[in-house]
């Protein structure tokens, strides 16, 4: 019988078949996403995709709530992972549990992400021992782009070993799965063969366990900038606004609505047509 994937699925495929994650916000397209991909992620690129925000930093639980609703809802087997927002469970085990089981309960996801590695390592272990399976997030993690100081790859040369030891101090604490985000492609391939949880790759080659893509990144939704690891599958922002321009250009013409669209005053006879 068909039932949801659940996390102890996704840590049980480590090797096989790649997984495949794609982000979803809506109810459409998380039954796309349904369809085809094991796992649905909410991720906090909402903020920056369908809210405008400069970045993640400005993404709230109120968001993540609301979206992770809609995308539970169109799901029937993949796995919906919903990010905890910046400012939701840095500050204390406690405060991520707080949050995580709010993210939880009122969306129906069954997991959760959250970016860190061994600094966030106890809180992971907090969550995972607690009833919350954790995703974690290592490499380039966005939410500290005003540390990082930008969006560059993380974990070449000496900064490598700092990459692996985040990897092996999550799954250490409990994750089942782990994102590398923008890590050079050899670093991700070490860091795959070394733990015995999938690596999710974005930006760090081919030999993860399995990839993400930001939907409207890979359906070239969104083109405000394009980093190197988007391959994209789709052009929906220029078939978007190339049919926006021909209704705009029909309504100013009357050419739209035509008859078609539009009632009739009275009914049409019985036996009659139209
Ligand atoms: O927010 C997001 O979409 C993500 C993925 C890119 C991994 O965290
Ligand atoms: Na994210």
């Amino acid at each position: 019988p068909l039932r949801p994937v659940l996390p102890a699925d996704i840590q049980s495929r480590k090797g096989g078949t790649p997984l495949v994650v794609l982000t979803a916000y809506t109810t459409p397209m998380a039954r796309i996403v349904d369809r085809h991909c094991d796992v649905a992620l909410v991720g906090d690129s909402l903020g920056m995709v369908l809210h405008g925000l400069p970045s993640t930093i400005g993404v709230t639980m109120e968001m993540m709530i609301l979206h992770g609703r809609a995308v539970v809802r169109g799901l029937t087997k993949a796995m919906a992972v919903i990010d905890m927002p910046f400012g939701s469970y840095e500050e204390s085990p406690q405060q991520a549990f707080r949050n995580a089981a709010r993210l939880i309960a009122e969306t129906g996801a069954p997991a959760v992400k959250l970016e860190g590695g061994l600094h966030m390592a106890e809180t992971i272990a907090f969550l995972t021992s607690r009833g919350v399976p954790v995703m974690a997030h290592i490499g380039l993690t966005p939410q500290a782009v005003n540390t990082l100081g930008g969006y560059k790859v993380v974990g070449r040369d000496a900064e490598a070993d700092k990459v692996m030891a985040d990897a092996v101090a999550v799954q250490e604490a409990g994750a089942f799965s782990v994102v590398l985000e923008k890590v050079p492609e050899g670093l991700a391939s070490r860091i795959t063969q070394r733990l015995t949880i999938p690596t999710i790759g974005i930006g760090a080659g081919v030999r993860c366990d399995g990839q993400v893509l930001v939907v409207d990144d890979m359906l070239g939704m969104f083109t405000d900038f394009r980093p190197k690891f988007v391959k994209r599958f789709a052009n929906f922002g220029e078939t978007a606004d190339e049919a926006v321009a021909a209704y705009a250009a029909e309504v100013r013409d009357r050419a739209f609505p035509g008859p078609e669209h539009a009632f009739a005053d009275v009914l049409p006879a019985k036996g009659a047509q139209g």
